[in-house]
């Protein structure tokens, strides 16, 4: 937590469907927590992402809806970032990969590894499918993995076991465009040797990172470092991408990965252009940390691939970390977009509005973070009703009425405090504390049921205090007794701000609290002084009707 700036980037989405929860649990909503925390300790935070509009799964996307890729680019890109602005995803800035700044970017990191001879050009059989008359890469080509003996891997990557594959390392692969077995023809690539980078990768992660990575991501890459590294290709054989700028290179485009982690520094010259910034330090300054969200599919490309490229390009800083995520599951069954089973984004922020906060802390507080997880309605329902409506909404509402009854809406002045003050206010010191340790260790889930620790505590003080019993007879006390408490609301609106952003700027427009906030304000000795005035209580959260949740059930039975 010492660096001079930081830059934050969560995976590109393809642009070949919506966003669904899945996204959202293993990306997107832990990422802008941590931007929204480093934010609130005054740091110098770029978060960026973009649309990832290269690849097979464009093209197949198009082919299946009879359009062409550039109409299935354009239709999901502006779903996505629509959908994210909605629900609160504060990037500063989302960029797309068709942009004509991002292919000068990727052309110009291509042609210096090729000048600098950071690449081996070889001529071998790649599969050929003869009836669509096309070399068969990456989602084209499905195959057994010869790692794990999943069926259904792709000529490019497992999804089940996580390998990175080169296509003819595929048991029985068959072509995904006509069924048939493909067969193999001659063509030249570009190969990225990573075999060369493994010495320095082994250094780099394996004894550099021993400690900080998270034990998911570190055991996958131990274990492709330990197997040994195998040259890459970086271009493909296909129509739709970046054209592969050297001579040679005719008819064929860089391999998607190759292209889209460039997005991200596409994206922050984007953002510089648009806001009159200097881009280089937020990439090339070794006072930079570089942190990478993404979901454990991603692995290998954002701690083996996009790593070497960065480092024999010669320019930038490597990544920090990279608090990769396991999987969501939905109702039990791995989320799909293609079979149609998930909660898609823009679907909830129409079912659901103005609930994003319930979304984000269902997916916080069972996030997939060591192990995979399941998305249910019910949970969802019990997340808000229990905790959300029953603990953190229940004692706002309560100490908001509370203080107008008494008081008008007026902090009121404290007398002697008891042992039992004495020790909500130290908690107030303690639990933040803790918070920050979980999120400094990307451990959100952790830090957004430390978070709602707080809301428990005030709601347990006014329980037991029960001042509504001893307003008539001890008003001195009373006076303590919702001081204290207001107290633990204005931490709590502090605290809420990266979990809950909408919720925490309800709450302390309510206590007349300033929206610009800074995590040092933590360490104050008073929150809320006396005198100062509270606006008319309004409800922060309400119960999800059961119809609500079986109207959800039934969607899904449907598909
Ligand atoms: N589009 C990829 C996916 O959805 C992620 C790309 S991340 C980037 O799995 F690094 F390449 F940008
Ligand atoms: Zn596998």
């Amino acid at each position: 937590m010492t660096a001079k700036r930081y830059t934050l980037t969560a995976a590109l989405p393809y642009t070949n469907g919506p966003i669904h929860i899945g996204h959202l649990a293993g990306v997107y909503v832990p990422a802008d927590i941590y931007a929204r925390y480093l934010r609130l300790k005054g740091k110098d935070v770029l978060f960026v992402c973009g649309s990832d509009e290269h690849g097979v799964a464009i093209s197949m996307r198009a082919r299946k809806e009879g359009k062409t890729p550039q109409q299935i680019i354009d239709h999901y890109h502006g779903l996505i970032k629509t959908s994210f602005e909605d629900f609160g995803i504060s990037f500063d800035y989302y960029g797309r990969t068709s942009d004509h700044i991002h292919h000068q970017t990727a052309s110009d990191f291509f042609k210096k590894l090729h000048q600098q001879g950071d690449f081996v050009e070889q001529t071998t059989d790649q599969l050929y499918d003869e009836e669509a008359q096309q070399f068969l890469a990456d989602r084209f080509v499905v195959g057994t993995c010869p790692k794990c003996g999943h069926t259904e891997a792709y000529g490019d990557q497992c999804e089940a076991c996580g390998s990175s594959l080169n296509a003819t390392d595929l048991i029985d692969p068959k072509s995904t465009l006509s069924g048939s077995t493909p067969t193999l023809k001659a063509t030249k690539h570009w190969f990225l040797p990573l075999d060369r980078y493994q010495d320095f990768l082994k250094e780099w992660i394996l004894k550099g990172h021993a400690d900080d990575w998270k034990p998911n991501v570190y055991g996958q890459v131990k274990s492709w470092l330990d197997d040994g590294l195998k040259p890459r290709a970086v271009t493909r054989d296909l129509d739709w991408g970046i054209p592969v700028p050297v001579p040679g290179g005719e008819n064929k485009v860089l391999y998607v990965w190759f292209d889209a982690p460039i997005g991200y520094i596409s994206a922050t010259k984007a953002w510089a252009e648009a806001n009159g910034k200097d881009w280089k330090p937020y990439w090339q300054d070794s006072d930079t940390e570089l942190v990478h969200f993404i979901g454990k599919d991603n692995i290998v490309f954002h701690c083996i691939i996009f790593p070497a490229m960065l480092k024999a390009e010669g320019s930038y800083v490597l990544p920090e970390n990279v608090p990769a995520n396991e999987f969501l599951n939905l109702e039990g069954q791995k989320l799909s977009t293609s079979k149609n089973w998930a909660v898609w984004l823009h679907e909830y922020l129409q079912e659901f509005p103005g609930k994003q906060d319930v979304l984000r802390y269902a997916l916080t507080a069972n996030a997939p973070e060591t192990k995979d997880n399941d998305f249910t309605w019910r949970d969802f329902q019990t997340r808000n009703d229990s905790e959300l409506v029953a603990i953190y909404g229940n004692f706002i509402n309560r100490i908001l009425v509370l203080t107008h009854k008494y008081y008008d809406g007026q902090v009121p002045i404290p007398n002697d405090l008891t042992q039992v003050d004495r020790e909500t206010l130290q908690a107030l010191r303690d639990l933040p504390v803790e918070v920050a340790t979980s999120l400094d260790a990307y451990r959100f889930r952790e830090a957004s049921q430390t978070m709602m620790k707080i809301a428990r505590l005030g709601n347990k003080y006014l329980a037991d205090e029960e001042p509504w019993k001893k307003i008539k007879t001890d008003p001195e006390r009373v006076q303590t007794i919702i001081h204290t408490a207001l107290q633990v609301a204005a931490v709590l609106s502090l605290v809420s701000i990266p979990f809950l952003p909408h919720t925490a700027e309800k709450l302390r427009r309510l206590l007349g609290l300033p929206q610009q906030a800074n995590w040092s304000e933590l360490s104050q000795d008073e929150w809320l002084t006396p005198g100062s005035q509270l606006q008319k209580p309004e409800l922060l959260f309400e119960r999800i009707d059961d119809s609500a949740i079986e109207t959800q059930i039934e969607k899904l039975q449907n598909t």
